[in-house]
């Protein structure tokens, strides 16, 4: 019987254990997550979602703080359509979250970026340009392009001088996005390093629409390797969404998959970014918990605990602070959504927004609980406290588990 450790994924001159840690914003998959992937000679992620915040946190800076301060005046106003971000300040706060984590990086694995279209930051272009570039410059390993088609992301970073060496990837949840993808970048002459073909399972933003459960990864897996084939292209595919045993990545790797990505897991690691208090909600939840649902104002799908305290908070959008969500105009479908509800009770202390939710406030203090399909099952990855809470496992633990274990079983702790 096969384990996950009898494969080996080859990127570039690297050979690494097929196990890669999925992005998991906003620093949900921190630096010491992904390091630690990285020293088991895996492959681990950290995110530049709210890069800026997340530096604060990681570094006592002030980025935040001084955005607000400088767009204090347009707080009260709906129209967030001068709240920009600063291009020099973000590739600094970049380059810090990005040069620190490389600096700590031991042995052989790779840490990458995971980078997402939808942070649209009120110039998708330019600040994704900069996100990109800042990344690049300051080492990392390679970059998971993620949430969006990117149809142009090649073209922005085609000049820089480690466009051909970095590995590249890309996120899609079907045939017809890579062929997009590929179509849009061929003039870069540039194929991606590996593709992650993510199913409708996973945790975060769904590739799909409501829609989602008529879909399923093994059959896109399929679909995506035998066109591959048939163009004669040989790029490593990574199946990603509900793989939550090392027998359920083998299955994959049996069917052609270079490697695995995998998140809900490492939810519950000690070096995972999310508070213990809300970990333990993880634990608890039951299948009937976990939600798809519309309320994030990028439009995608995403799945969540009901419980996720942001859930209909109707708190004043907090765009100048954050405004990661503002589209080339200035607008998120939380601003709308909000003044609707002002509109409709005005003299109300405090709003119930239910469609919408300010992913940006409530992501950045952990109160939007996204997390995979199979998050009912992590109770029985782990043993439980004499208080009854449940134990929380190390990163290593659980990435020893996916690599060596058969037969469908999940190692619990000592
Ligand atoms: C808590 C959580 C946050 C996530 N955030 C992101 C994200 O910011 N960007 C992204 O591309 N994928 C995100 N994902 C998706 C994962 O990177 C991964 O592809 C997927 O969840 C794998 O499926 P699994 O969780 O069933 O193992 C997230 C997943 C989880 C569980």
């Amino acid at each position: 019987m096969k384990r996950v450790d009898d494969f080996r994924l080859r990127l570039g001159k690297q050979e690494l254990v097929p196990i890669m840690v999925g992005g998991m914003g906003v620093d949900i998959s921190t630096a010491e997550l992904a390091l630690e992937a990285a020293r088991l000679g895996g492959v681990g992620h950290i995110s530049d979602a709210m890069v800026p915040t997340v530096s604060d946190r990681r570094f006592d800076t002030k980025y935040v703080r001084n955005k607000l301060k400088q767009y204090k005046f347009n707080v009260a106003n709906s129209d967030k359509a001068v709240v920009k971000f600063d291009l020099g300040l973000l590739a600094e706060a970049t380059a810090l979250h990005v040069g620190r984590t490389m600096e700590a990086k031991r042995g052989d694995g790779l840490i990458l970026i995971n980078c997402m279209e939808k942070l649209t930051m009120n110039a998708p272009r330019e600040t994704l340009r900069v996100r990109l570039q800042a990344a690049l410059d300051a080492g990392i390993d390679g970059i998971t392009l993620a949430a969006g088609l990117h149809l142009g992301s090649f073209g922005l970073i085609e000049d820089h001088p480690r466009f051909r060496d970095a590995q590249l990837g890309i996120i899609v949840s079907s045939l017809r996005a890579l062929q997009l993808f590929l179509k849009k970048s061929a003039r870069t002459n540039r194929l991606p390093d590996y593709v992650v073909i993510e199913g409708p399972l996973a945790g975060g933003h769904l590739g799909f629409g409501m829609d989602w459960a008529a879909y399923d990864l093994a059959k896109i897996v399929v679909e995506i390797r035998d066109w591959m084939k048939a163009e004669h292209l040989d790029i490593p595919l990574i199946p990603a969404g509900g793989i939550f045993t090392g027998s359920d990545a083998v299955g994959f790797m049996e069917m052609g998959a270079a490697a695995v990505q995998v998140a809900t897991r490492f939810t519950v690691a000690q070096e995972c970014g999310l508070p213990e208090k809300v970990q333990q909600e993880y634990f608890k939840a039951s299948e009937i918990d976990i939600e798809v649902n519309t309320i994030s104002p990028t439009g995608y799908p995403m799945r969540m605990l009901k419980n996720s305290p942001g859930i209909g908070d109707g708190i004043r959008p907090n765009c100048e602070a954050f405004g990661y969500l503002l589209d080339s105009s200035g607008n998120c479908q939380y601003i709308d959504a909000y003044n609707r509800e002002v509109a409709a009770h005005p003299d109300a202390k405090k709003l119930k927004v239910m469609d919408k939710t300010c992913l940006c406030t409530h992501m950045r203090n952990f109160e939007i609980w996204t997390c995979g399909h199979y998050t009912y099952r992590l109770k029985d990855t782990t043993r439980r406290n004499e208080d009854g809470s449940y134990r929380l496992l190390s990163a290593e633990h659980i990435f020893r588990d996916y690599q060596f274990s058969t037969d469908n079983k999940i190692a619990l702790p000592d």
